[in-house]
């Protein structure tokens, strides 16, 4: 069996730390600094010769992390590693998978044929697949799929007593109905119409003979919260309880989770996908099972 190390970009060590810890696989040491020009320096300080890495980052904002992310993977292969694994909790660059305009650049193509240049391996959750109904199609390594919906459904019977599952859209339905069905709960699903980035418009939520229960917005991404906002809105008029909200990658984008808060929402909920204040489910357990799956 080949010896394993761990290795983060900055900002997902207590992931690392704890995917180390756990799985009992040594922590790579790095040094990674901006010079003042905004260049990247990196130093590995570790063996990594002959050793498989296990290279954590979660891509939101991934245009600050992706050549970080591509220095990082070549020196490591330079220095002897013979097999590079992506863990990305959040795969970035998911939504723009087609053009809706002539010009309008694929980025999710481009994107996923840069990352499959200079790793080896991927893992990650709940990607956005939309029109794509697999990363095989755009990835050209290896891929495997986690899934959150379990740890949901689970948060949501131990915390949410009478709940009702609110969808934002057709597409989220499959997804949706698996935590419903899973948590022993009732859901609905909208329609929803995006007419620009902050632009979106949800039909009304049909909640007949279910007034007493929780709302629980449930969507694979919060980015500027403009879905949820929008629902809340809705549920406000017609006198329901104050809805959860839960995301399982919490973006955030500038003042979502302000305008979130202010909204009405009782709680706003993640998956720790993404590290955030809001993160109260965990993906841990799942990422050591698929690791130790792999081994
Ligand atoms: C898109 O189709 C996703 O499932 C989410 O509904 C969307 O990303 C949420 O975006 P926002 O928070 O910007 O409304």
């Amino acid at each position: 069996m080949k010896q394993k190390i761990i290795f983060c970009l900055p900002g997902n060590e207590l992931l690392a730390g704890t995917l180390s810890e756990k799985a009992n696989v040594e922590r790579g040491k790095l040094t990674m600094r901006r010079f003042p020009d905004g260049e990247t320096y990196i130093k590995i300080d570790s063996q990594v010769a002959g050793k498989e890495v296990l290279l954590i980052c979660t891509l939101h904002q991934p245009d600050d992390k992706l050549l970080p992310l591509y220095f990082l993977a070549k020196t490591l292969k330079e220095f002897g590693a013979i097999r590079i694994t992506l863990v990305a909790p959040y795969l970035a660059y998911m939504r723009q998978d087609t053009r809706f305009q002539h010009g309008e650049s694929i980025t999710s193509e481009w994107f996923a044929k840069l990352l499959s240049s200079f790793v080896d391996e991927l893992i990650t959750i709940d990607p956005h697949l939309h029109r794509k109904s697999n990363l095989a199609e755009i990835y050209s390594i290896p891929t495997h799929i986690l899934h959150a919906a379990p740890l949901l459904s689970s948060w949501i019977k131990a915390n949410i007593p009478n709940a009702v599952l609110i969808g934002p859209d057709s597409e989220s339905e499959q997804w949706v109905s698996e935590v419903a069905n899973a948590a022993d709960v009732p859901y609905v699903v909208l329609e929803k119409t995006r007419k620009g980035d902050k632009d979106v418009q949800v039909s009304v939520p049909h909640l007949d003979g279910k007034a007493d229960k929780t709302p629980v917005l449930v969507d694979d991404i919060i980015s500027t919260a403009r879905t949820m906002i929008e629902t809340i809105g809705h549920l406000k008029n017609a006198n329901f309880n104050a809805p959860v909200c839960i995301g399982v990658h919490g973006i955030f984008a500038e003042d979502a989770y302000l305008l979130l808060r202010q909204s009405g929402a009782a709680q706003i909920i993640t998956v720790n996908t993404i590290p955030h204040e809001t993160n109260k489910i965990f993906i841990e357990e799942l990422l050591l099972t698929a690791l130790q799956s792999k081994t």
